[in-house]
């Protein structure tokens, strides 16, 4: 209680601080006509869960914002011509760096709608954007029967290396010998899924006791055959933690999807259930997804405190080192747990548990630290999305997108036995201007590659290449069940890729 009180009034006197000198200065006005708007929630063709765009400040005299022009500078109403009411939430989340991120969720389907942007009362860029529709919600089952026109909608990549990468590891795959095998060597000790795709119906028969995850596999790929026809797939999802594949001749090799891959393992990745799992529930079951994140970055850089810092639970022993380390050097380190399930609490050594902090939290600190858990750590994208440095551990594990990041420019190293960790944070303290070039650059490509669109992309281009690889049929196997689309949807659409024949 005392803590929060401190630091709320912190916080208030360093706002009255900062703001009296604004006062006397001549604001820059932001200018309709020259900001700018664009992104994918302006386009109809687009379905996502939580549709969104962008609103970079400009100026009158053209130069882009670089701090917030208030939380309210923008007013976004977006209408259903024809609808007496339209279902859609709408939140305009401001990043405080002069741009804004516009988040939209949709309860039903329209046949158009208007997108307006508007600053005091007059439209802002080309505001009123029109989506010719028809505009489907994420519950509308709708599939794209084209592959190549539903990539295209979505500005999909033509390939993620990734996935070249993994599938490179099987010249072929074949579905008979999989469904055979892969319980057979797994499917006792493990948790596994074995789904198959077929007409674009989800299949599914579990292997193992601890099959609960499952439910972000279902959502995700119930989902995704919402939008697109996928093609006919079969394969296997483990839902553990740890990868499993860890034989190395490739005639043995068996394909297995999973979470999180390893150096010592060719398990093929895919985005991490709780990254995926945001996606779906971003505006409405999770409060921590890549877009509210964005509007919770905490003070700018120079306002953050220059301690590194980190919290979570005793899930591997690098981070009881971190926390030893912490307790050494207080003045670089501030790292606590939250929570010990894996070790014994020693107090003595690790200190009190400390209370569980926010993750927006987080960012009020310039110095992220990032160490494997039981596997990577699921937070990377969001801390990346922040605008604090990244101070990454090395590691055998990765997700899906590590592939794609580059130390010194999107985050910087430290070794995996924490050996250089104090060096690094130095580095950082002494090196403040390089340092917050490389948050920025983080953040950048947290913004542009682990959004909710670029998610879709990569599990479709996975199914799609997995696809091209099977030498025979995805079958429904015994004792396989469907996973049904929900039907309890309270504002049913119309399809209109669907022949009326079913409508009785
Ligand atoms: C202004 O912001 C837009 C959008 O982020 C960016 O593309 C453009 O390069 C920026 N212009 C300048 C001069 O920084
Ligand atoms: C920065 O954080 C550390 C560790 O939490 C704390 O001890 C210190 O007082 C903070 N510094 C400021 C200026 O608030
Ligand atoms: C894992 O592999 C990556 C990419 O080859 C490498 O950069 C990294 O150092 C390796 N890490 C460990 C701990 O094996």
């Amino acid at each position: 209680m005392l803590r929060e009180v401190l630091s709320w009034c912190f916080l208030f006197c360093l706002g009255l601080c900062v703001q009296a000198p604004l006062v006397v200065s001549v604001k820059p006005a932001p200018n309709a006509a020259l900001t700018s708007v664009w992104g994918p929630g302006l386009e109809a063709n687009v379905v996502l869960p939580a549709r969104f765009f962008f609103i970079q400040v400009v100026d009158n005299e053209g130069r882009n914002f670089t701090a917030s022009p208030g939380e309210n500078t923008f007013e976004v109403k977006i209408v259903a011509p024809g609808e007496p009411f339209s279902r859609i939430w709408i939140q305009v989340l401001d990043r405080r760096d002069g741009s804004f991120l516009v988040r939209y969720r949709m309860y039903a389907s329209y046949s158009s709608l208007h997108v307006e942007v508007l600053l005091k009362g007059a439209h802002v860029a080309k505001s009123p954007y029109i989506l010719k529709g028809p505009v489907y919600h994420d519950n509308c089952d709708c599939p794209e029967a084209s592959a190549e026109a539903w990539l295209k909608n979505m500005h999909c990549p033509p390939s993620f290396p990734q996935i070249q990468r993994d599938l490179s590891y099987f010249p072929s795959v074949d579905p008979d010998r999989n469904a055979r095998d892969i319980p057979r060597r797994f499917g006792q000790r493990q948790s596994l899924c074995h789904y198959t795709i077929k007409d674009n119906q989800v299949y599914i028969k579990t292997h193992g006791e601890h099959v609960g995850f499952r439910i972000f596999m279902d959502a995700f790929l119930l989902s995704l055959t919402r939008k697109v026809k996928v093609p006919d797939i079969e394969f296997f999802v483990n839902l553990g933690d740890w990868p499993l594949e860890k034989k190395r001749t490739p005639d043995v090799l068996h394909p297995i999807f999973s979470w999180c891959g390893s150096n010592d393992t060719r398990d093929i990745v895919m985005p991490t259930y709780d990254l995926t799992e945001s996606v779906l529930e971003t505006m409405g079951r999770v409060s921590l997804d890549m877009m509210s994140v964005q509007a919770n970055t905490g003070p700018p850089w120079e306002e953050k405190n220059g301690t590194a810092f980190w919290r979570g639970r005793d899930s591997r022993k690098e981070r009881l080192e971190l926390v030893k380390l912490g307790r050494a050097h207080t003045h670089l380190i501030d790292a606590a747990f939250t929570n010990f399930f894996f070790f014994e609490h020693n107090e003595n050594l690790y200190g009190p548990l400390v209370k569980h902090v926010s993750f927006f939290d987080f960012f009020k600190f310039k110095y992220q630290i990032n160490v494997d858990g039981t596997v990577a750590a699921y937070r990377l994208p969001y801390l990346l999305a922040g605008d604090s440095v990244v101070l990454k551990q090395d590691s055998p594990y990765y997700e899906h997108f590590y592939r794609d990041l580059r130390p010194w420019e999107h985050y910087i190293p430290f070794k995996s036995d924490l050996s250089d960790l104090l060096d690094q944070i130095q580095w950082a303290k002494e090196h403040d201007q390089e340092a917050k070039k490389i948050a920025m650059a983080g953040q950048q490509f947290a913004r542009t590659h682990l959004m909710g669109d670029s998610i879709f992309c990569y599990y479709f281009k996975l199914f799609q290449e997995y696809a091209k690889l099977q030498v025979s049929e995805a079958k429904i196997r015994e004792e396989m069940e469907l996973v049904e689309q929900p039907k309890d949807d309270l504002f049913p659409c119309f399809c209109h890729r669907k022949k009326v024949k079913d409508e009785l």
